[in-house]
């Protein structure tokens, strides 16, 4: 059984005409992720810093800004600007992740890489070791609501073998598609933290659902 996993709702995937509420229907998160979109790297626009201040002030957890752009530096930039505790980017776009990840922790933040379902592990082999986290795409980024594929057990069972020795704190994450019935395997592969839209504000209780994924995952 482990000892802890976090589960980070999406806000992508919440009413958005109900945002204030849908915060204080996921209390008992461990964190808050907000995709941060740009219309180009992924088929979407979403989130802000001006979402990123509003929930600071609404909400005492983490706030987790997700970045997905074809220019990351700047949007990385406004998000730290704007407050936000972790700052994920993707591996895709970002020509200097080193500098990139540095420049994040040297605000304070944490930072983070992520990596789109086509992407392979080893493309961060050589700097696993400067991220506070890796998170693993389980869908194509872009939306809430999709199903997620099955290579993602596989590429976190890879990136847990990379960090293993180079990086033992690294906090394995999945986004996309995580829900009730995939959890505890993506679990048993070594992720330790789950962004999850659907399977949280697609139920009636967003919190109950919290509890679940989070004593599934933790092999209750
Ligand atoms: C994809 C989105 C989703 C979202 C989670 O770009 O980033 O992964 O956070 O939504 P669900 O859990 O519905 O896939």
């Amino acid at each position: 059984m482990l000892e802890s996993v976090q589960i980070k709702p999406s806000l992508t995937s919440a009413d958005q005409l109900e945002l204030g509420s849908a915060i204080a229907r996921i209390s008992r998160a461990d964190a808050i992720h907000l995709n941060i979109t740009d219309g180009h790297f992924c088929p979407n626009l979403t989130f802000g810093p001006a979402l990123i201040r509003a929930v600071k002030r609404r909400s005492p957890l983490p706030v987790e800004a997700h970045v997905m752009a074809t220019n990351p530096e700047t949007i990385v930039q406004w998000a730290l600007d704007a407050g936000a505790d972790a700052v994920i980017f993707p591996i895709e776009s970002c020509t200097s992740p080193l500098r990139l990840a540095n420049h994040i922790k040297s605000t304070g933040a944490r930072a983070g890489i992520a990596l789109s379902p086509g992407t392979s592990p080893s493309t961060i082999e050589y700097c696993i070791g400067h991220f506070d986290m890796v998170l693993i795409m389980g869908v194509e980024p872009g939306f809430g609501g999709q199903a997620l594929m099955d290579t993602t057990y596989g590429k976190v069972s890879r990136i847990y073998e990379l960090a293993r020795n180079t990086n033992p704190q690294l906090d394995i994450a999945v986004d996309g598609g995580v829900n009730r019935g995939n959890i505890a395997r993506l679990a048993a592969c070594g992720a330790r933290s789950f962004c999850a839209g659907s399977s949280v504000f697609g139920t009636e209780s967003p919190n109950g659902a919290i509890d679940r994924l989070r004593a599934l995952a933790m092999g209750r």
